[in-house]
């Protein structure tokens, strides 16, 4: 048992938007003292990088302009000691606050159904789990970056009760957000995140699901350590 404890997996934490998967996988992370990967951020990164580079005007994305950039885009991790995670930085510049606004949400869904965007971050997502040892939460995964995970996840959530998180979120921020547009961008993403061409959002055959509409972060450990004990003592 102490043997397969010291073994590193990879666990693959997908789902919808806004159900908490970055904050569980977070504290999965420093539980057991693994590299955390948001890669959602990646894809907002991209966002970002596209509004602020003429390649989304007037509310349209052009995918042309958006593949024509991705050569131009170095994105790194940073762990911040202060958040107990890592900042996500776009050729050196420290992003991470940028890129959880309404405006790179609205336009996060287009851009992440681009193939070239997909391959270009699906590949980075691959190196940086090579060594294992990684909790990497999105939306594929579990079923393209990494299909011989050892333990996936599917989280899911009421819309509403997502739309309520992300909303105290936004707010707690400072930021000036409408509740009703908050849970039309909740469901709109799942739409288009379950509908897209490319790697659609789908729940894996062998991932298991936790709905945590009415769960607090502790039951989610609590139900979390006792799959990590299951996958470990097959292993
Ligand atoms: O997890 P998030 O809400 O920050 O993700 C932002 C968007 O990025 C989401 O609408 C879908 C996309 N995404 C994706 O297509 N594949 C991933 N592995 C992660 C996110």
């Amino acid at each position: 048992m102490e043997h397969n404890k010291k073994r590193k997996i990879v666990i693959a934490i997908d789902g919808h938007s806004s159900c908490g998967k970055s904050t569980f996988a977070k504290a999965i992370a420093a539980r057991l003292g693994y590299i955390f990967i948001d890669t959602g951020a990646m894809y907002r990164s991209v966002t970002l990088y596209a509004l602020e580079h003429g390649a989304i005007c007037n509310g349209i994305v052009n995918e042309d302009a958006v593949i024509a950039l991705l050569d131009d885009i170095t994105i790194t991790f940073r762990f911040n000691p202060m958040r107990g995670a890592s900042d996500i930085y776009v050729n050196g510049d420290l992003v991470e606050g940028k890129i959880r606004t309404i405006e790179v949400s609205n336009f996060v869904s287009a851009v992440s159904s681009i193939a070239q965007v997909r391959e270009k971050l699906v590949a980075m997502q691959q190196q940086m789990g090579a060594s294992r040892g990684v909790v990497m939460d999105g939306r594929d995964i579990g079923t393209v970056v990494f299909p011989d995970a050892e333990l996936k996840i599917f989280m899911t959530a009421e819309p509403k009760v997502r739309a309520e998180r992300r909303y105290a979120e936004l707010t707690a921020k400072g930021d000036k957000v409408c509740f009703e547009e908050i849970l039309e961008n909740v469901i709109s993403r799942d739409h288009a995140d379950m509908n897209r061409a490319i790697s659609p959002l789908r729940q894996a055959a062998d991932a298991i699901v936790l709905d945590n509409s009415y769960m607090t972060v502790a039951e989610q450990m609590e139900w979390f350590d006792a799959q990590y004990e299951r996958v470990l003592s097959t292993l």
